[in-house]
Order: C-alpha cells, then sequence, then structure tokens
C-alpha cells in the first residue's frame, strides 16, 4: 500500500465529533484505517459556543482514531458549518498569457484569482473558492481548459464564505488538540463526496444533510456545485419539539425518537402507544406513536419547505432531474423518504457514504457522510494538487508523521 497519501479528517458535527484515516490501496480504492467516534459538547447549531468543552470532545476522538489506526494524526481535513456560512458565484476574466495562445495552469490560476477579487467585509473570510465550468472565447461548459486554444479565459467560480471569529474558533480547537488544519471544507461540500453519484451531480440534484444541529444544503449542476447554504435547524429540534410536545426530558425525547420515530404519520398504526415518562407525574405515560410522528412530521415539513426556499433561491425554482438526496444523522427517521417525496414532488433517496472499503461496516450510516466525504476530499485533492485542482492542498500527513516519528527514534 502505497503511504504517501494517508489523510486525517475531522467532522466536528452538533452531536459527535468522528475523526478518521484512510489511505488509498493498491487498487485505487480508499481503505478506513482508523475511526474515533466521540460525542460533542461545546457546540451549538454547528458552531463552537465552548473551547474548552469542544476540545475535549476532539481530543477524545482523534485518540481513539489514532488508537485503531496506529497512526499519530498531526494534520487534518475538517468540516466547518453553522448559520455564519454564505455562498455567492462570482466570474473571473484574463486574456491567455502564451504567444502560442494555448492555455495553461497559470492562466487557470490567474482566472481564479480575478474571480476571487470580491467585496467582503472585514469579518468574513472565503472558505472555498471553486471554479464551476470555464469558458474560452465565448464557448461556454468546458470543464477543463488547460491545453486548449483561446484568447480569453472565463471561470464562473462558486465563493464560500464565512464569520473569522467563527474560523478561528474551530481552528483554535482543533489546533489545541495538536492538529494542524490542513483545509476547512464545507459540510455539505464533505457530504456530497461520499454520498453523490457523479450522474446525480452531472443531471442536477440537492443534497441534504440533516444533522443534529444545522441542515447542510448542497445544489449540484452539470457535475458542478451551483449553490451551497446552512440552515441552523435539525434534528436537536426535532428532539426539542418532542420534548414540549409530550412534557417529557430531551434525553428521553432523543431516546424514543430513534425508537420509535417515523415521519410519516399515516403509515402508524393509529390505536399503537408507547409509554414515555414524563415531567411531574411519577412513573409514565401512555401516548399514541402516532401523535410522536405527527411532532415530527410537522418539523422535517418545515425543514423540507426551507430547503425549497434555497433551491428557489439557489436560481432553480423547477425540479432538479435527480431530486433530493437526504443524508445526515436525521435521515435515519423511517417515512422521511415517502414524506420528502410528498411535500417536494421529485425523486428522494436517503444517502449513505459509498466509495470506501476497509472499516466501511462502522461507517455504513448517513450520519457519516460528513466525515467520509471530508477523508475523500483530502485525498483527491492531495492526487489532484499537481494540476491545482481546488488550489486548497497543503502538506501531507504521511510526511509530518515520519518526522515525527524520525524525531523520536533514537540516532
Ligand atoms: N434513527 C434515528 N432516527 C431519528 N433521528 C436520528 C436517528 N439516528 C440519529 N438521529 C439524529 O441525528 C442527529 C445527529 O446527526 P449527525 O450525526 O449527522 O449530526 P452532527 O453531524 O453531529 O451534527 P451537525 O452536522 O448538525 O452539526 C441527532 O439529532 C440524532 O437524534
Ligand atoms: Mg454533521
Amino acid at each position: 500500500m502505497s503511504k504517501d497519501n494517508i489523510t486525517a479528517a475531522i467532522d466536528v458535527g452538533t452531536t459527535k465529533v468522528c475523526t478518521l484515516v484512510g489511505d488509498y490501496d493498491r487498487d485505487g480504492v480508499v481503505q478506513i484505517l482508523g475511526i474515533g467516534i466521540s460525542p460533542s459538547r461545546g457546540l451549538r447549531k454547528g458552531m463552537v459556543v465552548n473551547i474548552d468543552e469542544t476540545v475535549e470532545s476532539i481530543a477524545e476522538s482523534v485518540e481513539k482514531a489514532e488508537r485503531s489506526s496506529g497512526c499519530k494524526i498531526v494534520s487534518a481535513q475538517v468540516g466547518i458549518a453553522g448559520g455564519h456560512i454564505s455562498s455567492l458565484n462570482n466570474r473571473g476574466v484574463v486574456a491567455v498569457n502564451r504567444s502560442d495562445r494555448i492555455i495553461g495552469d497559470d492562466d487557470v490560476a490567474r482566472a481564479m484569482e480575478s474571480a476571487r477579487t470580491i467585496n467582503i467585509p472585514s469579518n468574513r473570510e472565503i472558505i472555498h473558492i471553486i471554479p464551476r465550468s470555464y469558458t474560452i472565447d465565448g464557448q461556454d461548459g468546458v470543464k477543463n481548459p488547460v491545453g486548449m486554444y483561446g484568447f480569453r479565459l472565463d471561470v464562473e467560480a462558486h465563493i464560500v464564505t464565512g464569520a473569522v471569529t467563527s474560523i478561528q474558533n474551530l481552528t483554535k480547537c482543533v489546533q489545541k488538540v495538536g492538529v494542524e488544519v490542513e483545509d476547512l471544507v464545507l459540510q455539505p461540500i464533505a457530504s456530497a463526496e461520499s454520498v453523490l453519484t457523479e450522474e446525480e451531480k452531472e443531471m442536477g440534484v440537492v443534497l441534504a444533510d440533516i444533522g443534529g444541529g444545522t441542515t447542510d444544503i448542497g445544489v449540484f449542476i452539470e457535475g458542478a456545485i451551483w449553490h451551497t447554504s446552512v440552515l441552523p435547524i435539525a434534528g436537536h429540534h426535532l428532539s426539542n419539539d418532542i420534548a414540549i410536545g409530550l412534557r417529557t426530558p430531551f434525553a428521553v425525547a432523543e431516546e424514543i425518537k430513534a425508537r420509535y420515530g417515523h415521519a410519516f404519520p399515516s403509515a402508524i398504526d393509529p390505536e399503537a402507544k408507547i409509554d414515555v415518562a414524563t415531567f411531574g407525574a411519577e412513573g409514565t405515560r401512555p401516548i399514541l406513536t402516532r401523535h410522536l410522528s405527527e411532532i415530527i412530521e410537522a418539523r422535517i415539513e418545515e425543514i423540507l419547505e426551507l430547503i425549497l426556499v434555497e433551491i428557489k433561491r439557489s436560481g432553480y425554482e423547477g425540479l432538479l432531474p435527480a431530486g433530493l438526496v437526504l443524508t445526515g444523522g436525521t435521515a435515519n427517521l423511517p417515512g422521511i423518504e415517502a414524506l420528502a417525496k410528498e411535500v417536494t414532488q421529485s425523486p428522494v433517496r436517503v444517502g449513505f457514504p459509498i466509495g470506501i472499503g476497509g472499516l466501511v461496516q462502522d461507517l455504513d450510516n448517513p450520519a457519516y457522510a460528513t466525515s467520509v466525504g471530508l477523508l475523500l476530499w483530502g485525498l483527491k485533492n492531495r492526487s489532484h494538487s499537481s494540476n491545482g485542482d481546488y488550489g486548497q492542498h497543503l502538506g501531507t500527513v504521511y510526511r509530518r508523521l515520519m518526522g515525527w516519528i524520525k524525531e523520536l527514534l533514537p540516532q
């Protein structure tokens, strides 16, 4: 196995922190070498609100992943989300430099630099600038312009920005654990790497990662990212609604949501009941399972409506041909696919992480879409770094790991 590509990824979610270590095997398949999952404390709605608690959660997850992989993690791809994220599309234009008019990497880099010149407030920072498509002398829809002839190169780029303070808080938490942040990757972009097929992205698809604190949305058209957005509402709000509606503690609401929850009330026996611990009274009280389902349905409907608003905001009012792919822990809810089909009137499927080997059984859950996607993103950008894809690559974990081992070995 080539060791040059060993990569680590940390998904700092609102409910769990998941660290993965992976590498390509001889056949070019990504192998998961180590997993570390710990409950997340210190985050609200995808953002760090308590540094010490977040650092503890990350440290626990990183230690577990190090133990299970036998690798020391010195740097990692890290996911970012939260309501502070916003995105826009911008165009960059340059004249082709070379006298033979063959477009080179440097022309593409200059075009991207030109697309980057946007006015953003000083309290915001660019997280991603991703090329969507190129136009050469008016001919649009070019995916890779390098090597083609032209006088003028235009690039359509997707730009994601975030609040400097939120970015710094997250970076600081990871650094305090002794891990360097290689790239900050927007969570819906990461999740898309692991759950969407190339065909779906080509045809036009919406990805919604409904986690604990945020619903991360990505719209993909003609193989490229078109729109990204993060809504500060997800599974945590469902449990909150259940806790209030059934007058039960939050922890009980979480448990009954996962055990008996269903997003499609008409699929539930109208007579079926469950015993639920309530506030104030001794013991438990029977409630109709259908009532639980109605509470869930109302909140999921609201989230789906907000997703539709985002699709509209992206400029695509009509339905995207490949429909909606739901992922994130809340996509485990039975009936969510049926409800989403009814609300959006489009094809819907639940997306599990794909494209990996190794310790895959443990990750066969939509909740791990972001973590697996971060790893795939890291490995892909590492192997593409020579052609400047996304221009975001920094260093390799393995080289640093070897440096660290050498320091420890007796001379
Ligand atoms: N079987 C299930 N039924 C309903 N909800 C579930 C189920 N399994 C997990 N969840 C919910 O999924 C949520 C956690 O999802 P996930 O692990 O994707 O979130 P996260 O990545 O930690 O948070 P975020 O991405 O929002 O910051 C929790 O609200 C949890 O209650
Ligand atoms: Mg998540």
